[in-house]
């Protein structure tokens, strides 16, 4: 594995998310304002070629994980094709996807057969009206549907992801624990975290801390799991249940010092840190004719330039960057 990877902190980084599309079949507060975001031009995203050409040199240089976000995912319409080459690169260990679910049940079968095996899927209300509420669209059957398909398909566990917005859903984190008792999923309670256009509030947050008390009021024998150094989640297992609870403190208690995540957007820009405007673009040095060693350099040099940590729980609202929706987490 290459030296590429290394930042200057010494973090090597073996984890490339990929977002396919800045479009989506929902309209989630949190992810993006009412009103939508402004498109990248087509002419301005990568194609199925570009994308493979820069996963494949990511790989030889030592990513093992690709996660393919959005926008939404699934409703590109070249997604199988997309999975397939991405399974078939020498090196790689995981090809996983973070999904709404909405249209995913049915895809789920093709999708496995192509080589993805990992699958993380949004949910942030158990209740249906609250659903189309906090994401301006119905389908709360759809998605748990698609929970559903994804562990009769052996996706093990299934993790589920749960944003958690004060006076909006944070009276169901018992609910969605009780989904653990039969399931053999991982429900992953987030920090709700600002981005560009999801007026976020610092009284929207609800603390790592405090999820977890609720947790434990309510329940016995809550265990916290060894976990991995470059884990996003804080795991835990509950006595009697099959399945576990995780908790995503980007705000409370980063996990900066472990990051081994890389971004490349839909639009072909490189993204070193979820935080930051800091972004460099590989579409146009691609489509400018640069070799692999030229992108390599380009590569190399944004991520030395990446910075120790985020700027902080309260700062980070004031650090310029894109919405949500262009990002994909
Ligand atoms: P696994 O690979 O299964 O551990 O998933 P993941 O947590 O890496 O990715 P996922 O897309 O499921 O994201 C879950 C939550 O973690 C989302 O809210 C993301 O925005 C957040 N997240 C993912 N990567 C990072 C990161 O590098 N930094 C921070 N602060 N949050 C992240
Ligand atoms: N804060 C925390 N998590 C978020 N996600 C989207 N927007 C936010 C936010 N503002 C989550 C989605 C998805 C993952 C990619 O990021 O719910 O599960
Ligand atoms: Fe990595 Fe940036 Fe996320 Fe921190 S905020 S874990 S440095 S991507």
């Amino acid at each position: 594995s290459s030296e590429m990877l290394v930042d200057s902190f010494g973090r090597f980084h073996n984890y490339l998310r990929i977002s396919l599309t800045e479009r989506c079949n929902l309209r989630c507060q949190y992810c993006m304002p009412a009103e939508g975001v402004e498109l990248t031009p087509r002419s301005e995203l990568l194609s199925h070629d570009e994308i493979i050409r820069i996963a494949d040199l990511f790989v030889t240089s030592g990513v093992d994980k690709i996660r393919l976000t959005g926008g939404e995912p699934t409703i590109r319409k070249d997604i199988e094709d997309i999975c397939l080459h991405l399974s078939g690169l020498k090196g790689l260990k995981t090809l996983a996807m973070t999904t709404n679910g909405i249209v995913l049940s049915k895809k789920l079968p093709k999708l496995k057969e192509c080589g993805l095996n990992a699958l993380n899927i949004s949910l942030d209300t158990l209740v249906p009206a609250k659903f189309e509420f906090m994401t301006r669209r119905k389908g709360h059957s759809k998605v748990m549907e698609s929970i559903d398909a994804a562990v009769e398909l052996g996706y093990n566990p299934v993790k589920v992801n749960c944003v958690v917005m004060r006076g909006m859903n944070d009276d169901e984190i018992c609910n969605f624990v009780e989904l653990t008792r039969h399931k053999p999923i991982n429900v992953r309670f987030i920090e709700f975290m600002p981005f560009d256009g999801n007026v976020w509030n610092v009284k929207k947050l609800v603390p790592y801390a405090e999820m977890l008390d609720k947790v434990r009021q309510s329940y016995t024998g809550v265990e916290r799991l060894q976990d991995h150094p470059t884990d996003t989640a804080k795991n835990f297992r509950i006595d009697g249940h099959v399945g576990t609870i995780s908790f995503i403190t980007s705000m409370t208690e980063h996990f900066c010092a472990g990051c081994n995540r890389l971004r490349l957007l839909a639009d072909g820009n490189f993204k070193v840190c979820l935080f930051g405007p800091s972004e460099v673009s590989l579409r146009e040095p691609i489509r400018a004719g640069v070799d692999d060693a030229g992108l390599k350099e380009i590569i190399g040099a944004a991520i030395k330039r990446k910075k120790a940590k985020h700027a902080g729980m309260f700062d980070i609202a004031k650090t310029a960057n894109r919405p949500m929706i262009h990002i994909g987490g």
